[in-house]
């Protein structure tokens, strides 16, 4: 008799109130070099809100024309190994493990590829990790790769109290900045919290006109204008970019191709990077989070059936760290 589980179900575009429904549908089997993950949480990230309401329009190229080719939101999971397929080889059944997946959180069970999983530290909850994946690598690979973040640099994070903002503050001082972010009133004390030397409220600062400049901008905001930003770096600095505005059509591209352009003579550099999902990255979050260097601030957690207004909640753009659905 095949095996069925709950899984959270879209199949076409549009309002996650509208599109997403709770479906029992058959329990997938891992296949070779997979793992079936009894899945405990995952978390939802904006990236879940466009691909459910196919905005903006230019990404349904890669992600279906007219119907989503990914019906089940959930990149980030932490659960329990169930069973493994053949030639796994880095977990057993019962390991407890945390990944980034892709898609397919929203269920009880997933089968992923072993290198898309590493071993959850005991120390964190199963919410606390399946908060890091994607916001932890983008907030990690951000700011040592694509800003090649150095000991003792100024760095400035916009957008320092939503999900990869916070990983981003506890990231940047742990690789030795001295960091300054930009967040809403409600949440300057998170961000203080979590290790930043300077909070600027930016409903009542404007953080482009104190004078001061920086080696590094990691902006998860994406809404100031380039050129204001460009003159925030001291010479041989790096702004990167994340995010950007959320327009129906093409979204953040027009911004990321002025990104491009006014780097080609600049010696103040503009970057716009997409994390990867490389395990050794994730072996070095789950290390910082085991040993308590990182932790995860959790804004709601919301249950399977409730995955919708977890993601009309982060579509809102406002979280104040993380959002987590427990299965
Ligand atoms: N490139 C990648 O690989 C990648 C990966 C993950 C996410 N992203 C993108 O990065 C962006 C952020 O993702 P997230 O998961 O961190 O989203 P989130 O949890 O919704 O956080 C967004 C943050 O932006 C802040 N913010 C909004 N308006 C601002 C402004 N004018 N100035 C400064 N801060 C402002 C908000 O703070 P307040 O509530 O205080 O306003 C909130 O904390 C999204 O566009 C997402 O698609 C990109």
């Amino acid at each position: 008799m095949t095996e069925t589980m709950r899984a959270q179900w879209y199949e076409r575009y549009g309002r996650p109130g509208g599109v997403l429904e709770s479906r029992m549908i058959e329990r997938p089997s891992p296949g070779p070099g997979q793992v079936l993950v009894k899945v405990h949480a995952t978390s939802v990230q904006p990236l879940d809100w466009h691909l459910m309401t196919g905005e903006p329009r230019v990404m349904r190229v890669g992600m279906g024309l007219r119907r989503p080719s990914r019906n089940i939101p959930g990149a980030d999971v932490a659960g329990t190994v169930e069973s493994i397929g053949e030639g796994v080889t880095r977990f057993r059944v019962g390991d407890e493990v945390l990944g980034e997946v892709g898609g397919g959180g929203c269920a009880e069970y997933l089968a992923a590829p072993e290198r898309r999983l590493v071993a959850k530290p005991d120390s964190v909850s199963f919410e606390e990790a399946a908060a890091v994946p994607v916001a932890g690598l983008t907030a990690l690979q951000g700011l040592r790769d694509w800003g090649r973040q150095e000991a003792g640099q100024e760095v400035l994070i916009i957008g320092a109290s939503g999900g990869v903002g916070t990983y981003a503050v506890q990231v940047a001082k742990a690789l030795g900045a001295r960091v300054t972010g930009v967040c809403s009133p409600r949440n300057v004390e998170t961000a203080r919290d979590l290790g930043a030397d300077d909070v600027i409220d930016y409903t009542v600062s404007d953080y482009a006109a104190t004078g001061r400049r920086y080696d590094l901008i990691f902006d998860v905001a994406g809404k100031k204008a380039l050129s204001a930003l460009q003159r925030l770096l001291v010479p041989g600095g790096t702004y990167v970019g994340i995010g950007g505005p959320k327009g129906p059509w093409v979204g953040p591209l027009p911004r990321v191709a002025r990104m491009k352009v006014r780097s080609l003579f600049a010696s103040r550099r503009m970057t716009f990077g997409i994390a990867a999902a490389k395990q050794e990255d994730l072996e070095t979050l789950a290390d910082l989070l085991g040993r308590g260097v990182i932790r995860s601030v959790i804004d709601r957690n919301y249950k399977l059936d409730e995955t919708a207004a977890a993601v009309e909640y982060i579509g809102e753009g406002h979280a104040k760290g993380k959002v987590v659905v427990t299965i």
